[in-house]
């Protein structure tokens, strides 16, 4: 952020999130580059950040959408990428959500049940419309990354057990209204150790030795989202090259399958940043506390999964010292950050926590009946 940008700050309230929209711009770059030339297919997992502008950015580079709600499809829907683009995903789809999407023609569901197969074939037999789903399967793969956050694993709710695959097979026949297209994994989110890929590509050519043999041909493999965001260094672009040379390079595809990815937090996360004031600066007994007008209810990443952010002093210069920085919600783990070094802090000074674009503005709350946080873009100020 330069000198002109934060002056500007000067007369927006606080706390709000920035978008540098040029970030985004070259993170977009680097993707379509890199997955263009692996021929690999894009839906934003939206869930990361569906702000309006930045999903339009997003939809203006020809990106579909990985959507969990009939809300995030109806925002698909309006920022002005296709139905053929969107999958729908979710562990507990509402009949009014798979109405809407069957109407909607939607590229397809990621069914994650045999009872949910059922209902969404039998809302599919009453519009006379024939579906189409990729079947989320249960990896068994340890994602290294916070508990909370890894979903393919024995004690995961997400996706079809692979002790389940006779019997989903067999129901397949039954279900005239639902075709399926592929198959669909998801092990977890901020995964920084690339051999967790490796291990799910290995997991899928097995599994899909297995449809093979039970004649059912499979189109679209999709892998979901999950690369990791160096928070360390939120300058840093996603390892987007490695990531997919590394699964093309393991996968095994059969002719006409189509590869799919579901990014999300690696779109977004370097983009934003929430800007804060301080409040106060208060002694505690081993360490200053930096209050910031910014709490948990506008960034609940570091409260709810012990996420690190890297947090800057904006308008200070002067020497180091230590502070525990903290919101002003009434709960201790309403905390950004322990023990970090900042240049001497006074009140009303700017303070930016990096790396905020996903799963930032998306996941704040009315906790305490605070305002949500407004969104704030590099373009506008440059006006
Ligand atoms: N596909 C599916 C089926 C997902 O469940 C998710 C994220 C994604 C794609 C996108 O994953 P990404 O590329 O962003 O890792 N609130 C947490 C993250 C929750 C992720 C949930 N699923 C956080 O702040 O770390």
């Amino acid at each position: 952020m330069n000198k002109e940008t934060i002056k500007k700050f000067r007369n927006i309230k606080t706390p709000f999130y920035y978008y540098d929209l040029d970030i985004l711009n070259s993170t977009l770059d680097i993707l379509k580059e890199e997955s263009a030339n692996s021929g690999i297919k894009l839906h934003y997992a939206l869930k990361a950040n569906p702000n309006p502008r930045i999903l339009k950015q997003i939809a203006d580079y020809g990106l579909g959408a990985d959507c969990v709600s009939w809300n995030e499809i109806d925002a698909a829907l309006k920022a002005g990428i296709e139905p053929s683009e969107i999958v729908f995903a979710g562990v507990g789809k509402s009949d009014e959500e798979i109405e809407n999407a069957v109407k909607a023609d939607i590229f397809c569901f990621n069914c994650e049940s045999i009872p949910e197969m059922e209902v969404i074939n039998e809302i599919a037999s009453k519009q006379n419309r024939v579906t189409r789903i990729a079947l989320r399967i249960n990896p068994l793969i340890e994602a290294h990354t916070h508990k909370y956050i890894t979903t393919g694993i024995e004690e995961s709710k997400f996706g079809i057990n692979t002790w389940e695959l006779e019997d989903v097979v067999k129901k397949l026949k039954d279900l005239q209204f639902i075709q399926l297209i592929g198959i669909h994994f998801h092990v977890g989110s901020q995964i920084t150790q690339m051999s967790v890929f490796q291990s799910l590509c290995s997991r899928i050519n097995e599994l899909q030795e297995w449809f093979s043999s039970r004649n059912a041909p499979l189109r679209v493999i999709n892998i979901g989202g999950g690369l990791g965001i160096d928070y360390e260094n939120p300058e840093n672009q996603p390892k987007f090259k490695e990531y997919f040379s590394l699964v093309k390079k393991f996968i095994q595809l059969k002719p006409g399958q189509e590869l799919h990815f579901e990014p999300g937090r690696s779109v977004v996360g370097q983009c934003g940043s929430l800007i804060s004031r301080v409040l106060y600066v208060k002694p505690g007994s081993n360490t200053l506390f930096a209050v910031l007008d910014a709490g948990m209810t506008d960034l609940i990443r570091p409260a709810l999964y012990q996420a690190y952010h890297k947090i800057e002093n904006l308008t200070s210069d002067g020497k180091k010292l230590r502070y525990d920085v903290v919101g002003p919600i009434c709960e201790s783990s309403d905390t950004f950050g322990k023990s970090v070094y900042l240049p001497e802090t006074h009140r009303g000074d700017f303070i930016a926590i990096r790396s905020a674009g996903a799963y930032g503005e998306a996941m704040a709350s009315r906790y305490n009946l605070r305002p949500l946080p407004q969104a704030v873009f590099s373009d506008d100020l440059q006006k």
